[in-house]
C-alpha cells in the first residue's frame, strides 16, 4: 500500500469551513465564536433556527463569517441536505465539531423510558456517526480535516443515575479513537474533548461560576485545530480547577 500524500494539510484557518453542531447555545456557541475569531467560516447548526440566526448576526457583527443551517441530528435526511448544500456552496468542509448532545440524568436506568433511550442515543452517538458519514468523504478527498467530538468525563467514569448518558459518551470515545485510526492515513485528524461540569444550561440550574466555562472548551478546540501537521491530539480532558462547592 502506498502512503497517502498529506503534504497539502496546511491551510490557513481563514480559508477553512467549520461545522459546529449544537451551536445555538452553551459550548457550541463559544466554540463557534472562537473558530470565527480564528478566521474560519462557521456553519452553525442545531434545531432552533432563531438561536442560530442570532449567533450568526453576532459573529458577523464582530467581523467573522457564519451561516445558520437548522438541522436535527436524529434525521438522516436533515444531515444529507446539509451536506449537499455545503458541497454546492463551498465544495469542502475542513473542521467538524460534533458538539450537540442531550442528557437524561437523575434516575436509574431501569426507570428510563425506551423512547428517551432512543432519543439520547440518536443524538449523542448516531448523530456523530451520521455527520462523519456525510462529511468525512470530503475531508478524505482533500487529504486534510479535523473531526472533534465533544465527549465527557462521564465517558471515562461511572455516572450513577446517568447510565444511558455515560454509555453514549463511552461509545463516543470508542468511536472517536477507532475512526481516528481509520482516517489518519488520509491526513484527517480525529480528536475527543472530555469536559467535566461546564457552566451551561445542560441539565443545570445551580450557580455555575465554579465550573469549567464554555470558553475553556473553545480554547481546547483552538489547540486541536492549530496543531502542527505532523501530529494530532487524541483527547483533551478538561476539569474545573475547584471541586464542586457544597
Ligand atoms: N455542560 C456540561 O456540564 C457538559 C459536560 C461534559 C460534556 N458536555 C457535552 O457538551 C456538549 C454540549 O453541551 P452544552 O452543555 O453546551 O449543552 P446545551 O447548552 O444544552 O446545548 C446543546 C446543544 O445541542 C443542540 N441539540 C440538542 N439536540 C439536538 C438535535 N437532535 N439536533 C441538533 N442539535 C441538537 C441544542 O440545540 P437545539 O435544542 O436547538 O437543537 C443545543 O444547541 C454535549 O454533547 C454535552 O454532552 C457537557
Amino acid at each position: 500500500m502506498t502512503t497517502p500524500d498529506c503534504s497539502q494539510n496546511f491551510l490557513p484557518l481563514a480559508s477553512q469551513i467549520a461545522i459546529v453542531t449544537g451551536a445555538g447555545r452553551g459550548i457550541g456557541a463559544a466554540v463557534s465564536h472562537r473558530l470565527a475569531a480564528l478566521g474560519a467560516t462557521v456553519v452553525l447548526t442545531s434545531r432552533t433556527a432563531g438561536q442560530l440566526e442570532e449567533l450568526a448576526e453576532a459573529i458577523r457583527a464582530a467581523g467573522g463569517k457564519a451561516e445558520a443551517h437548522a438541522l436535527d441530528l436524529r434525521s438522516e435526511e436533515s444531515i444529507t441536505a446539509l451536506m449537499q448544500a455545503l458541497k454546492e456552496r463551498h465544495g469542502r468542509v475542513d473542521i467538524l465539531v460534533n458538539n450537540a448532545g442531550i442528557g437524561s440524568l437523575g434516575h436509574p436506568l431501569h426507570e428510563m423510558d425506551p423512547g428517551a433511550w432512543n432519543d439520547l442515543m440518536a443524538t449523542n452517538l448516531r448523530g456523530p456517526y451520521l455527520m462523519i458519514r456525510a462529511f468525512a468523504p470530503m475531508m478524505i478527498a482533500a487529504r486534510r480535516g479535523h473531526i472533534l467530538n465533544i465527549a465527557s468525563l462521564a465517558g471515562h467514569n461511572p455516572l450513577k443515575n446517568g447510565a444511558a448518558y455515560a454509555a453514549s459518551k463511552w461509545g463516543l470515545n470508542g468511536l472517536t479513537y477507532s475512526v481516528a485510526e481509520e482516517l489518519r492515513d488520509y491526513g484527517v485528524r480525529v480528536s475527543a474533548i472530555a469536559p467535566g461540569s461546564v457552566n451551561t444550561s445542560f441539565g443545570h440550574t445551580e450557580d455555575g461560576s465554579w465550573k469549567i466555562q464554555p470558553e475553556d472548551i473553545a480554547a481546547a478546540v483552538e489547540l486541536i485545530v492549530t496543531q502542527a501537521d505532523s501530529s494530532f491530539i487524541s483527547e483533551i480532558k478538561v476539569r474545573p480547577l475547584q471541586k464542586k462547592k457544597s
